[in-house]
This record gives structure tokens, C-alpha cells and sequence, in this order.
């Protein structure tokens, strides 16, 4: 047996094996089932809250380094969901750029779940109130310039 060979020779080895064993065969599989097939489950209360933060130029302009430098690697740029990191992520990143998505989801959903996270998308708790609100407005903008990007339309920011 092969097993018995190795064991022979060498134990550490043997020790090592198994370990590297058990994560491929246990621990990677239950990361993968951990991540969440279901829809997010926000509170009803959190659904209903209104965005006290309008969209303007500057707000946008003010929290789009924020985007870029964090949220991008997995969302992508453009909010496509094909960020850097996106592709090493067991589920994919939600895409900004799918209006539909957008559309049935509440500004205050949004911001409870850029607060709260889930699985490998990371809780922003620790960013401002107004941040997060601009954050929303920011995936708003995205959804919008989405639209029109075959239009070639720029962006006014
Ligand atoms: C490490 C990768 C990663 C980073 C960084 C990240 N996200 Fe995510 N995000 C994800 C993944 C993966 C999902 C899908 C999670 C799920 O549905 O279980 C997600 C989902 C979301 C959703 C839920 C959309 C919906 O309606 O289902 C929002 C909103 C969101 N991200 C906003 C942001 C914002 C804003 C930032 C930056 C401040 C950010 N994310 C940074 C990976 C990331």
C-alpha cells in the first residue's frame, strides 16, 4: 500500500499528508457549501429605511476613491462583478450593473448589508453612516452608467 510505504519512511511526511488530505477533502468543501445559496435576509425594518443622503456630483466624487481602492478588486470598476480578487472568491461578487438586481432592492437594504456582510463579503460597519450612504448612492450611479455605457455616454463625474 502506498500508504504504508510512506509511513515507513517517513512519519512526517505521512503527518503532512493527512493534513493536506483532510483540507482538500473536508475543509474546502464546507467552506463552499458555508457560503450562502439563499437570498440575504434583511430585516424588514432595515428594508424600509430611507437614504437621507441625496446622490450628488460631489458625494459621488467624494466616495469614489473609497470604491476604487476596496470594493473594486471584487465588484470591478464598474460594478461588473469581475474585480481582481473576484475570480479566487468561492461565490460570485454581486454585480452593481445588473438594474434589475438594483431595482428590488431598497437603499436601506443596501446599506444594511454593506454593514452587516456575509461569508466573503466583508461587514463595513467600521465606515461612517454617511459613507455607507454614499456607498448606495455609488452602486445607484454604477447601475445608471451601466445603462448607457453603450452609448458611449461619459459619466459626468
Ligand atoms: C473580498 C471581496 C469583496 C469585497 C472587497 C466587497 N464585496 Fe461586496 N460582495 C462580495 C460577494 C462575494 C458578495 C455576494 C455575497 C452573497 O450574496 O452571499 C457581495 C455582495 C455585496 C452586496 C449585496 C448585493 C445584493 O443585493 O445581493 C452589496 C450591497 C455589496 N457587496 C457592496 C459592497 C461594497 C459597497 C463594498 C466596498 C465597500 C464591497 N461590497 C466590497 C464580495 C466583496
Amino acid at each position: 500500500m502506498l500508504f504504508q510505504n510512506i509511513r515507513a519512511k517517513n512519519p512526517t511526511a505521512v503527518l503532512v499528508g493527512t493534513g493536506f488530505l483532510i483540507s482538500v477533502v473536508v475543509v474546502l468543501p464546507a467552506a463552499l457549501l458555508a457560503q450562502n445559496a439563499e437570498p440575504w435576509s434583511v430585516p424588514a425594518d432595515a428594508i424600509k429605511v430611507k437614504n437621507p443622503v441625496p446622490m450628488t456630483g460631489e458625494g459621488l466624487t467624494a466616495i469614489a476613491p473609497l470604491y476604487e481602492q476596496d470594493c473594486a478588486r471584487c465588484h470591478g470598476v464598474t460594478g461588473a462583478g469581475t474585480g481582481p480578487a473576484a475570480s479566487s472568491l468561492p461565490k460570485e461578487p454581486a454585480k452593481f450593473t445588473d438594474t434589475k438586481m438594483l431595482k428590488n432592492t431598497t437603499d436601506g437594504a443596501l446599506f444594511w448589508m454593506i454593514t452587516t456582510g456575509r461569508d466573503t463579503m466583508p461587514s463595513y460597519a467600521q465606515l461612517s453612516v454617511l459613507q455607507r450612504w454614499q456607498l448606495v448612492n455609488y452602486l445607484r450611479d454604477l447601475a445608471r452608467r451601466s445603462q448607457y455605457r453603450w452609448l458611449g455616454v461619459k459619466h459626468a463625474r
